[in-house]
């Protein structure tokens, strides 16, 4: 069924939904050439999202919305900086999006808010007939993630998990080469969040990174809400940098899916430290003294349904380096990565191209030789995107499916599976590393569903 086909039967549905859509798929390549867009959420990662999209020529931004008139008002610059006016904008409180969404003005909406919010702004978005955009991170609920799942089949809305590292240049063509075969016959798989956010988690309430030891209602942009989950919960808090990328090289939810997982924790001793290190902390100041729960190191096991095995690492509170701690491994090669996608920023082995040195080599050979068609043909065009051009290949994804009219990349099986994996990881570690069983959000239909992530040179 297509979207157009899909606009008579979702009337028929929407009647029972929570907001009464004033248009289905609004968005229609036969009349319209832009897509036209809102933003829920204009913090840091919202503004990323808006100078991205500015660049282009085939969207229209129509409207706002945050509850923070700061926020606000820097996207609103961006806007008018690069338009020449300003859109309309909704920042009367925390629900004010709701009038963004009662709008039949637009046809798709980003939504970057803090993550507590997510599953509201993402479902209320579908029931509206808004394609959704959804930035990262880990349900509160493993309930939330049927919810997704049972709004997008209701509604038959897309949302696409706008998971940027999946797009990450080193990781692109380590998938061209594992989908060549040159790893053989995939056996594990290693990644996760290894960055040290201590910087970001407090602040001084006025400006990010680095300038305090104050969160919570003190804090400003992400000290503001993420420190709370660490101090309220202990899991795989925000699994889909290090998930995104292994599923569409181990075919999670098409052709394999994560069956079980189990979890551990460290102690929680960095961000105790850095307040009290700090020049604004020390002993005396109340942070220093908090019991945050979630560990400094947690670590997740997961085994796949054709028998491989996956190790995410969520490792954000103490000094380190940034390295998402990539490893592919298949009976024919493995690669580890030690940095931040760099191409001299990896080891490499195929023992019998290699004749059985049992020395690594280093990637920047290979990932300049077996570069993705994706980055070989757009690399000037992400070369100023952040988070070193994997934004704009994201973005670009999302405009593109729309525009085409085709099912995005990583859809919302993905993004139920993946968020799955923080409550589950939660409760694994509250009983001793007992396995979780993770649902089968696709209802069987993993074992049919073919690799669509990365197949095209365009987007
Ligand atoms: N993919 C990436 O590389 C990447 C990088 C940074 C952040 N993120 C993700 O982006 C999201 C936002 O992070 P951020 O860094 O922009 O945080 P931020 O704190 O800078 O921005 C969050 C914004 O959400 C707004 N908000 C809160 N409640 C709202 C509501 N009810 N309605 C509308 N807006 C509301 C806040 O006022 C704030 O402006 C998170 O999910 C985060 O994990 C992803």
């Amino acid at each position: 069924m297509n979207r157009r086909d899909f606009v008579q039967r979702s009337s028929v549905l929407a009647a029972g939904a929570l907001i009464l859509p004033n248009s289905l798929f609004s968005f229609s390549s036969n009349t319209k050439s832009k897509v036209r867009l809102g933003f829920i959420a204009t913090g840091f990662r919202g503004q990323t999202h808006i100078a991205e999209m500015l660049k282009r020529n085939d969207i229209e931004i129509k409207a706002i919305a945050d509850p923070d008139k700061v926020m606000l008002g820097k996207a609103q610059q961006l806007i008018e900086k690069s338009t020449g006016h300003k859109v309309d904008e909704y920042g009367n409180g925390d629900y004010d999006y709701r009038n963004l969404l009662s709008r039949n003005d637009i046809d798709a909406v980003f939504v970057s808010s803090p993550w507590e919010w997510h599953l509201k702004h993402g479902t209320e978005s579908m029931k509206a007939g808004k394609i959704v955009a959804m930035e990262v991170c880990g349900a509160m609920d493993l309930e939330d993630c049927f919810e997704y799942v049972r709004v997008y089949e209701e509604t038959k809305v897309p949302i696409m998990m706008m998971e940027n590292v999946c797009y990450r240049r080193d990781v692109m063509a380590i998938l061209n080469m594992v989908k060549s075969g040159m790893f053989g016959e995939l056996i594990h798989g290693q990644g996760g969040y290894e960055h040290d956010l201590r910087g970001v988690l407090f602040n001084d309430g006025k400006s990010a990174y680095n300038s305090g030891v104050e969160f919570g209602e003190k804090g400003f942009s992400e000290a503001k809400w993420r420190t709370n989950h660490y101090l309220n919960r202990n899991g795989e808090i925000y699994p889909t940098h290090g998930i995104g990328p292994l599923s569409s090289v181990f075919d999670l939810n098409r052709g394999n899916r994560m069956v079980r997982l189990q979890s551990m924790s460290s102690k929680a001793r960095g961000l105790n430290k850095y307040v009290t290190e700090h020049e604004k902390g020390g002993v005396n100041h109340p942070n220093s003294q908090i019991k945050f729960k979630q560990g400094d190191v947690v670590t997740t096991q997961i085994q796949c349904a054709n028998g491989e095995t996956l190790l995410l690492t969520h490792d954000t509170s103490l000094q380190r380096p940034y390295n998402l701690g990539f490893r592919v491994q298949g009976t024919e090669g493995i690669w580890q990565d030690f940095g931040w996608g760099g191409a001299t920023q990896g080891h490499i082995y195929f023992e019998k191209r290699m004749e059985h040195s049992h020395r690594w080599d280093n990637t920047e050979e290979w990932l300049k030789k077996y570069d993705h068609p994706l980055w070989a043909k757009n690399a000037a065009a992400a070369e100023n995107s952040g988070h070193g051009g994997m934004d704009y290949f994201v973005d670009n994804a999302f405009i593109e499916c729309i525009k085409r009219d085709i099912e995005f990349p990583l859809d919302v099986y993905d993004l139920a599976s993946w968020y799955a994996i923080t409550p589950l990881s939660e409760k694994s570690i509250e009983n001793n590393g007992q396995p979780q069983e993770i649902p089968d959000f696709t209802n069987g239909a993993w074992k049919k569903r073919k690799p669509v992530f990365g197949i095209s040179s365009d987007f």
